[in-house]
């Protein structure tokens, strides 16, 4: 049994901050942020939207897109780690929202930037064992509210949004996951954390991030994923013809260009109009390619976040 994509969906807020509107106060420029990043603009939140929201959105998107109805969706996955709640799970706003009564599983899964990949492994093993037949997964994420925004070494570098997927069941066809593998290592919880949280402040708290730290870690881990993706399936970089890395940092997607030797062409750069999204800049950057990509096409999904965790999806288009 493979696992499909049958439908694409994204959704970013209405308000857009370009680097120079930023607050003067932050001390901070369009050139420092475009040369050390690659990003221009983040998407941010108003009054009225929230995580959920946003996953609504995409995922009444992608629904559309697959052309089925939303009581056809067995599973919900969202990778959050800002959802609306504690508790219940955005999966389960989403299942309301969009008028879904056939009680089917609905749950978040908490693997901050690495949230959608997790997601695909999960709803790719519901579906691999037939106990699914359509998966909605979802990365959402809204990260301006956990963001310190007086400390220019992390607020510059994050935005809002959300992209969703459909999956589906489907038997003997070339198409669809051909291998998903997701990693973590708790050893580097300090790196990239929350300033709070249930057990200290009872609060989300703000983020923290050694962002040297992040960077190495996530070239390196960038690398040795895609690597052992080639050689699980016994592929050579010419019989890949598109990456959609984790959307953190330019530096880091040019990097691993370097190290892979691979057209630039064929990566996927969405980071200057999206900024890091989290969870959300693998599916909204898929979303974006969707009337592009074309069928019989190797796609590469890298992800890395904080834990650390990580992974690495190769899906038949
Ligand atoms: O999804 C995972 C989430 N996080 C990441 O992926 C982050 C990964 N890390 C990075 O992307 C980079 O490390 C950063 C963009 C965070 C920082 O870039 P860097 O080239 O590693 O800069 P740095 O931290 O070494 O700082 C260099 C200088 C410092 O000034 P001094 O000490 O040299 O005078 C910083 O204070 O840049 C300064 N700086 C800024 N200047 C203007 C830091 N942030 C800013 C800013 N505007 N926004």
């Amino acid at each position: 049994m493979k696992s499909v994509v049958i439908g694409f969906g994204g959704a970013l807020p209405q308000k857009c901050i370009k680097n120079d509107e930023l607050p003067a106060s932050l001390n901070t420029s369009d050139e420092w942020i475009s040369q050390r990043t690659g990003i221009k603009q983040r998407y941010v939140i108003s009054e009225g939207e929230s995580t959920s929201t946003l996953a609504t959105k995409a995922a009444k998107e992608a629904l559309g897109f697959a052309k089925i109805s939303p009581n056809d969706v067995d599973l919900i996955v969202v990778g959050t780690t800002t959802g609306d709640y504690t508790f219940p799970a955005t999966a389960c706003v989403v299942q309301k929202n969009l008028g879904i009564n056939n009680e089917c599983p609905a749950f978040d899964v908490s693997a901050a930037c690495s949230g959608f990949v997790y997601a695909l492994d999960i709803a790719d093993s519901f579906i691999k064992t037939g106990k699914v037949k359509h998966a909605l997964v979802i990365g959402a994420d809204s990260f301006s509210k956990i963001l310190d925004w007086n400390d220019r070494a992390s607020c510059v570098l994050f935005g809002d949004g959300a992209g969703a997927i459909v999956l589906k069941a489907e038997e003997s066809t070339d198409k669809g996951i051909q291998y998903c593998k997701i990693y973590a290592d708790g050893n580097y919880t300090d790196c990239l954390v929350t300033s709070g949280g249930v057990a200290t402040t009872r609060d989300a708290g703000v983020v923290t991030m050694k962002g040297r730290e992040v960077f190495k870690f996530a070239v390196e881990k960038f690398y040795d994923s895609f690597q052992e993706l080639m050689e699980n399936n016994n592929l050579t970089i010419d019989d890949i013809d598109l990456v959609v890395p984790h959307q953190a940092n330019v530096r880091i997607i040019n990097k691993l260009i370097d190290m892979l030797k691979i057209d630039p062409r064929k990566v996927v750069v969405t980071i200057d109009k999206h900024s890091n999204t989290s969870a959300a800049t693998i599916p909204l950057a898929l979303n974006e390619i969707k009337n592009t990509i074309g069928t019989n096409k190797n796609v590469v999904l890298l992800s890395m976040g904080a834990g650390f965790t990580w992974g690495a999806a190769l899906i038949r288009m």
